[in-house]
């Protein structure tokens, strides 16, 4: 038998799923991934990081119990990472009922199969800085109440809790780590920075002339999730379980955001931008700024890329990204057959 340790990652397609193994094949460990099915299969984050052929795949669907008891025997892991969800915060305000059931409810799922399956194996749950929403309370900490301000962050909630609650009442070595937003080239195309970059890589192509953005003045604590992912794995080293903030302790607007993507890439941010009322959510979060002293302090975990750092890399791997397909060449990547978001429909925007 293999003497290896083994982790189970779900959402292993995901930004944070891809680091998260290759951080883990590094450290040496029997990496197993869980992926639901789809009609095309949603692999190339593990083929942008040349990790596919060592990572062990596994079906398994958040609103089926079996399929994660079965993801449960067929890896015998002895850590697992919950990072599956529906993870798009807008999102969850036009699926609120489907986000409650997979990013909510399938946390106490997977726990009761683990509390069955082998109560030994340690949990970490992806809790986030959605949860403190517009708590006035900044920086925002480990004792920072909750005020939770989208279906997602309300259905997080759920999950920050039943991980609590079954660390306290079965003794499961189950852990939260509230991650402030952390962001990479692997990025998903919705979210607000690699939306950016990759607009503006095209603006600066050539291949279109705006962007269009919503609440410009809303401010995010943003880290680079290579950094993240090694903050989940320390906190399942520990003697104890223990719930953890992971963030910079900076924060940056998305018009700073823009325009330092601009600057990196050589535009002049004045006539590219322009706000569409589209892309305001019905209710937003302004602000969010986190105080990382606990994890410094007990994990020894620090961020090491900066604000400028993350922008750079993103801006230059989607301008290269996009030279690279004008030339005509093949590589995993996701951008090139996504639709535009204006051509898509919205029905949950600000009133
Ligand atoms: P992501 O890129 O959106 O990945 C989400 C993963 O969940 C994908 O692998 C997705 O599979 C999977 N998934 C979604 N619905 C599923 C279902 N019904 N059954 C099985 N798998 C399903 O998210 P991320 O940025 O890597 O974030 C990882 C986790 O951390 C998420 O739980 C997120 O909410 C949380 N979080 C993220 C941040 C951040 O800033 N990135 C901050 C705090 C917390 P497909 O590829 O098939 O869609
Ligand atoms: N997506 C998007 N698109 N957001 C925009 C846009 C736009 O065109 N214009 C402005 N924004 C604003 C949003 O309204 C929000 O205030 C901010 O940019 C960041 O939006 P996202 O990048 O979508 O991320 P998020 O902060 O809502 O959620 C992310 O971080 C959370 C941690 O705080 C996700 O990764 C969540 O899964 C994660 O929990």
């Amino acid at each position: 038998m293999s003497q290896k340790r083994r982790a189970l990652i779900t959402g292993i397609t995901g930004q944070d799923g891809a680091y998260l193994a290759r951080f883990l094949l590094e450290k040496g460990y029997e990496v197993y991934g869980a992926f639901r099915r789809l009609s095309t299969p949603n692999l190339w984050r593990l083929q942008a990081l040349d990790i596919f052929h060592q990572v062990q795949l596994i079906p398994m669907e958040l609103v089926d119990s079996a399929s994660m008891t079965g993801a449960l025997v067929a890896s015998r892991p002895h850590e697992v990472y919950n990072l599956a969800a529906q993870s798009f915060v807008g999102a969850s305000f036009e699926q609120p009922v489907g986000t409650g059931q997979v990013t909510g409810l399938a946390v106490s799922r997977l726990l009761e199969c683990i509390r069955h399956v082998d109560p030994g194996i340690r949990f970490y749950q992806a809790s986030t800085s959605e949860l403190f929403g517009n708590s006035t309370q900044v920086p925002h900490n480990e004792l920072t109440p909750f005020e939770p301000a989208s279906p997602y962050a309300a259905a997080k909630l759920y999950g920050y809790w039943i991980t609590r609650i079954y660390r306290e009442a079965y003794d499961l070595f189950a852990v939260n780590g509230i991650l402030f937003n952390h962001e990479s080239p692997l990025r998903g195309l919705e979210f607000v920075t690699r939306k950016i970059t990759n607009a503006l890589a095209k603006v600066k192509l050539g291949l279109e002339s705006k962007v269009s953005l919503g609440n410009l003045e809303a401010s995010r604590d943003w880290g680079f999730a290579g950094d993240y992912v090694e903050s989940m794995w320390l906190m399942l080293q520990q003697e104890a379980p223990g719930d953890y903030v992971i963030a910079t302790g900076e924060t940056h607007t998305v018009r700073e955001f823009f325009t330092l993507a601009c600057e990196i890439a050589g535009l002049d941010p004045a006539g590219i931008l322009e706000v569409n009322p589209k892309f305001m959510r019905p209710l937003d979060v302004d602000l969010l700024l986190g105080d990382s002293g606990k994890a410094q302090r007990m994990l020894g975990w620090q961020p090491r890329v900066t604000f400028r750092e993350l922008v750079r890399i993103m801006m230059e791997t989607d301008l290269a990204r996009w030279h690279r397909w004008q030339k005509g060449e093949q590589f995993p990547w996701d951008a090139f057959n996504y639709p535009s978001e204006m051509n898509i429909l919205s029905r949950a925007v600000k009133s």
